[in-house]
């Protein structure tokens, strides 16, 4: 099949932008793709970060540590831009009116104000293809719920819990970086970090919370600073948000919570949808396991349990038998991201595309009520404006 070529420019060389150099080499593995990425240009502030994609990645022919001039580069269409939360809203507008389609990190602008300053570049220029990066959803197992979801298998939704949990800040010794610091991550503190790939799925089956109610906490009070002495985590580290939740006619409670602080997990995704005719979960602590129940009235209450075959959005070239990890749901979000770019919304040659700047929008204001109930103690009603 014959490709188009999308020509990326990566702002923000760290651990995200080296992660989508991983999958843009891979692309092979994808079958039956009519659009492929090719790196053509980098930037970071720190040169450091740069020297691996010189060494790494063949197809960069230009290193940057001014963006602008990235920006300035003709042989750039796209860019991924992974960039502490401070620097989106200036770096994501300014790309976005430069006229690149853009995959950018979550969590869209470090509080609602610079949120609201990226969506207006947006409405600007309608030609341009914005997404937030979220990749969990492109596991088989979350592919599958949600299609169930589509179907509306559930019956009644009892209730939905969904989190996104994290373990390695209950060291006490790590030392301390810029996700633990308010100027650079923002007020949400672990809910700007981790709070979108949580949010992903509620918002794209259209389960906006009517209010929340939040619980934020602060574990770990001081961290190693790196020179020797000890400097403040001033962010949250774990927040659990009770929101009470509607589809339609129905309404349910959804326990939405985000944690850099539950023992024992590490990069845990999960969901998990009660209703009156059919419950599921899927969490990647299991990530080939995909549990459901169906219930007819009077019938036994027994979960199935089935390791899911390797099956996600595109097809690939790994048999149905292996495991599906992380990078082959970057690789797959990646995929939607270029297949949106080449063929467009509509064209795409499959349905379920990147989170949308309206779906990190709705995460804004979600997690913004919730600093407002933790402040208060009070149940924060929510607008949606419709
Ligand atoms: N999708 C995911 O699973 C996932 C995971 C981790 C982080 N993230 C998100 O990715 C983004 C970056 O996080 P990270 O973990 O890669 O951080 P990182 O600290 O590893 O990398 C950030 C890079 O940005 C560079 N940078 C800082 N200022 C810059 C500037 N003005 N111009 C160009 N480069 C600049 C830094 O030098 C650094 O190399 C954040 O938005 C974060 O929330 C997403």
């Amino acid at each position: 099949m014959a490709k188009r070529t999308i020509r990326f420019g990566v702002i923000g060389c760290g651990l995200m932008g080296r992660e989508f150099a991983s999958a843009a080499a891979r692309w092979c593995h994808l079958m039956d793709v009519n659009f492929a990425p090719s790196i053509t240009a980098v930037c970071d502030a720190n040169p450091e970060a740069t020297s691996w994609f010189k060494q790494a990645v063949p197809s960069v022919k230009r290193v940057y540590s001014d963006y602008k001039e990235l920006l300035d580069d003709p042989d750039v269409d796209a860019v991924y831009c992974a960039v502490p939360h401070h620097l989106h809203a200036q770096i994501y507008t300014d790309i976005i009116m430069a006229g690149k389609h853009l995959l950018g990190e979550k969590p869209f602008g470090i509080d609602q104000e610079a949120n609201a300053k990226i969506g207006k570049a947006i409405a600007a220029s309608p030609d341009v293809i914005v997404r937030c990066s979220s990749e969990f959803p492109f596991f088989p197992g979350a592919l599958q719920i949600s299609q169930w979801v589509k179907e509306e298998r559930f019956g009644k939704i009892i209730e939905v819990e969904a989190g996104f949990w994290h373990s390695s800040d209950l060291d006490p010794l790590k030392p301390i970086n810029w996700k633990r610091i308010v100027a650079s991550n923002g007020e949400y503190g672990c809910m700007g970090d981790l709070g979108m790939h949580v949010l992903h799925l509620p918002m794209r089956f259209g389960w906006k919370p009517l209010n929340v109610r939040s619980l934020l906490t602060k574990v770990v009070g001081e961290r190693p600073d790196g020179k020797g002495g000890l400097a403040p985590c001033e962010t949250w580290d774990n927040a659990i948000l009770a929101c009470e939740a509607q589809s339609g006619d129905q309404d349910f409670p959804m326990i939405l919570s985000t944690k850099r602080i539950a023992p024992g997990h590490a990069n845990t995704w999960f969901i998990r949808i009660q209703g009156t005719a059919f419950s599921a979960e899927f969490t990647t602590k299991n990530p080939k396991q995909i549990s459901w129940l169906p219930y007819e009235q009077g019938g036994n209450q027994a979960w199935h349990v089935m390791d899911a075959p390797y099956k996600s959005a595109y097809g690939t070239i790994t048999g149905g038998i292996f495991e599906f990890g992380f990078s082959d749901s970057i690789l797959q979000m990646w995929a939607a991201f270029c297949d949106e770019v080449a063929n467009g919304t509509e064209g795409m040659l499959q349905p379920f595309h990147c989170a949308t700047p309206e779906e990190a929008a709705g995460s804004h204001q979600i997690f913004t009520a919730a600093l407002e109930s933790n402040r208060s103690g009070n149940t924060i009603p929510l607008n949606w404006g419709e």
